[in-house]
């Protein structure tokens, strides 16, 4: 069987790092926002280019933070409406409404699967006061005219990065091409974990002041609150874990790629429907996902042949029975690319034969 992916063999290679930085954690035992975290968020904020990083217990939490932060700061207010894509994973939409705002679902471009600047133009009003951006499947939306569209209505931009960690264009990596950015370091992420983890990456002191606030029970010295805040801190043991793996994190996203490339090029059959790639590095291949009419029948296709695969996401957010608030949207698009779609295995750890197996079985398909 071809594994979708493989996280033993992909933390397998720095189990021996592991066990050392896991050794000096019980040695230190700060377990709570100790020298790992520190060394993490400043890390993590130079690799994206931003001035800040702030650790926090996962992705969602990031996120909720982020949009919590802009209301503590009197930028948003409770009822507000913030602009997110329909073809999210549905994280995205639950943060908003966490932070007691509103989500307005907008089709995606059905060729990138990432935010459409025309459908956001078209579904503006006067009550959105932010957009959050997904860089979906590892691909960066298009912060450029996002940034332009933000600014010209002073609304607040926000990436979702949490499948894009190192993906970059000429105006800079993911995390740094918006008022703040939330990363999640769920184990199968391009920066994954050993456990929950995520981060906000921000050029904004005052937010990154607030987060770190926020995250904390709302108090910077141990029994002084100043603002009611959640527990959200990201594990100190899961930034050791994870300093040890964002050095290689460039070299996986060039494997992610370059699997991505030979995907690209010899995959021929016209039943499947290829990623739009143009080889930059704006893309990090978190999933490659392709299109097919008949889905049901390439699964069982691809069962029968032993190759692992997922579905990213086989229900759109708006026809879960928790955003049934939602259910009444027409978003012809979002359903249309949740039908079809369907996502081959990728990973920094697969061998060349596993990649031209993949190859052979969708060919013959
Ligand atoms: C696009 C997107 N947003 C947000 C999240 C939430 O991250 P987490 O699972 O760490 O809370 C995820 C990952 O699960 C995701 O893929």
């Amino acid at each position: 069987m071809i594994k979708f992916l493989d996280l033993h063999k992909i933390n397998k290679r720095f189990h021996k790092d592991y066990e050392t930085a896991f050794k000096q954690s019980l040695k230190d035992s700060h377990f709570i926002l100790g020298k790992n975290v520190l060394n993490f968020e400043a890390a993590f904020a130079n690799y994206c280019g931003a001035n800040y990083c702030i650790g926090t217990a996962n992705g969602l939490d990031a996120l909720t933070l982020i949009l919590k932060g802009y209301i503590h700061l009197g930028k948003l207010k409770k009822g507000d409406k913030v602009m997110v894509p329909a073809n999210t994973f549905i994280a995205t939409i639950l943060s908003v409404i966490h932070a007691g705002l509103e989500p307005v679902l907008v089709e995606p471009c059905k060729n990138t699967y990432t935010l459409s600047i025309t459908n956001v133009k078209q579904q503006f009003t006067p009550k959105i006061k932010a957009i959050i951006a997904v860089h979906l499947y590892g691909q960066l939306a298009d912060m450029e005219a996002f940034a332009e569209f933000s600014n010209t209505h002073n609304l607040l931009l926000f990436e979702d990065a949490a499948q894009a960690h190192g993906a970059e264009t000429s105006l800079g990596k993911a995390g740094n091409l918006s008022h703040a950015a939330a990363f999640s370091f769920y184990p199968s992420k391009n920066l994954g974990a050993l456990g929950d983890g995520g981060a906000v990456t921000t050029n904004h002191k005052d937010l990154e002041q607030t987060i770190k606030l926020l995250r904390n029970y709302g108090s910077k010295e141990k029994y002084n609150n100043e603002i009611i805040g959640v527990n959200s801190r990201l594990d100190d043991m899961q930034a050791a874990f994870l300093n040890i793996k964002l050095i290689h994190l460039d070299a996986d996203n060039e494997k992610r790629s370059a699997i991505a490339k030979t995907y690209l090029r010899e995959i021929t059959n016209p039943k499947i429907q290829l990623p739009k790639y143009n080889g930059s590095k704006k893309h990090v291949f978190y999933a490659f996902v392709v299109e097919v009419e008949d889905r049901d029948g390439f699964i069982k296709y691809l069962e029968a042949n032993a190759v692992a695969w997922l579905i990213h996401y086989p229900i759109p957010p708006h026809k879960q029975k928790a955003l049934a608030l939602l259910s009444h949207l027409n978003l012809p698009i979002t359903e249309k690319i949740h039908k079809r779609i369907i996502s081959l295995p990728i990973s920094p750890v697969m061998s060349i034969k596993e990649v031209q197996a993949v190859i052979k079985v969708v060919n013959n398909y």
